[in-house]
């Protein structure tokens, strides 16, 4: 048998467009992965996406294809790498219910993630039983794939956990190796993966303070115009405090001269007007590549492009369901 390359990952695709601490926490991880030589699968998660939507999910179809298209601007190539949406592969659903007849119902009321979404979404009559099976559906994404590693961020990994805990059960119970477990590929460069927002909280569309891989140069330079940086530091020769200052923390990320940058800034020799100045030009030529294939790709070219991938995820996932169905004793 050849060896296991095969990688699969996935992202909610909970909004049209995917911000640069997307890109940053995972996205640029695949496009690594894809260009050392894995077999990359590259899912929108878009049933994930309805379990917080609670009706609302007229948009469902349009921000999966949007998202589609940021994964293939981002660099991953639909060439080389499967690019789909979850529900065009009815696999995926099926796989979920299955395993929900074999998951203990303990495992998924502890999910950190579970129990901070509940609070969200209102009382328990409100609360959706999708929200529950969440890691469930996440286990069947995974395991239909039998891959060698899933790449995400950090707190993805309660259900990482999990979806390994399902699959040896699952083993166990029906007496097969059907599913080896996988690895969790968290970024290496934490400090990287954990792009701030432009006022420092956490990077979300909720807080209104992300730069997204769509922006065009001219609404990136505006957005860092008003990104906070050090409160106190009112003149030039106000000593800066990089570690709290969102311009600082992204020219940490991007500028090649970000050490020289930040002890000017701390010792008073340069300003929050210069930072932003050159932050907004090294930013705008970093995702510019981004940008331009995002512009060349038209509603037709994403189109085929989910529908080969998802030919190419349904050959994978239909082997794996024969061999689960034949264990179970399905025919
Ligand atoms: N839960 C993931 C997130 O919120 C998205 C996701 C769905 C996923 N299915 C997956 C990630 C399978 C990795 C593997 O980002």
């Amino acid at each position: 048998m050849s060896e296991n390359r095969r990688i699969l990952s996935g992202m909610r695709s909970t909004n049209p467009k995917l911000h640069i601490g997307n890109y940053e926490g995972a996205l640029r991880n695949w496009v690594e992965l894809q260009e050392s030589g894995h077999e990359m699968f590259c899912m929108v998660a878009d049933w994930h996406a309805l379990t917080t939507m609670q009706g609302n999910s007229g948009e469902a179809g349009y921000n999966a294809r949007e998202v589609a298209k940021d994964f293939v601007a981002a660099g991953i190539d639909p060439a080389r790498s499967a690019v789909f949406i979850q529900s065009h592969v009815k696999e995926h659903a099926e796989l979920h219910l299955l395993l929900s007849m074999i998951t203990p119902l303990g495992w998924l009321e502890r999910n950190p993630t579970y129990k901070e979404k509940q609070g969200e979404v209102g009382g328990v009559e409100r609360e959706p039983y999708g929200l529950l099976g969440y890691p469930v559906l996440q286990t069947a994404d995974i395991l239909l794939y039998r891959p060698l590693g899933v790449p995400v961020g950090r707190d993805q990994a309660p259900h990482l956990e999990i979806g390994n805990d399902i699959g040896q059960r699952f083993n166990r119970l029906f007496e097969v190796e059907i599913f080896g477990p996988y690895k969790y590929l968290i970024p290496a460069d934490e400090n990287r993966a954990k792009v701030p927002g432009l006022d420092m909280r956490k990077m979300s569309k909720s807080y209104d303070n992300c730069i997204y891989l769509t922006d065009t140069p001219d609404e990136t330079a505006e957005k860092i115009k008003s990104a906070f940086t050090t409160p106190s530091k009112l003149r030039k020769t106000d000593p800066g405090i990089p570690e709290g200052c969102a311009v600082c923390q992204y020219l940490k990320i991007y500028s090649p001269f970000w050490e020289t940058q930040w002890s000017e800034d701390i010792a008073g020799e340069r300003g929050c007007m210069q930072n932003k100045k050159e932050l907004t030009e090294i930013i705008n030529e970093y995702f510019r590549p981004m940008r331009e294939r995002r512009a060349a790709l038209s509603d037709g070219d994403i189109e085929d492009i989910l529908i080969s991938g998802a030919d190419k995820a349904r050959a994978v996932a239909s082997e794996t369901m024969s061999m689960v169905r034949k264990a179970m004793g399905l025919y």
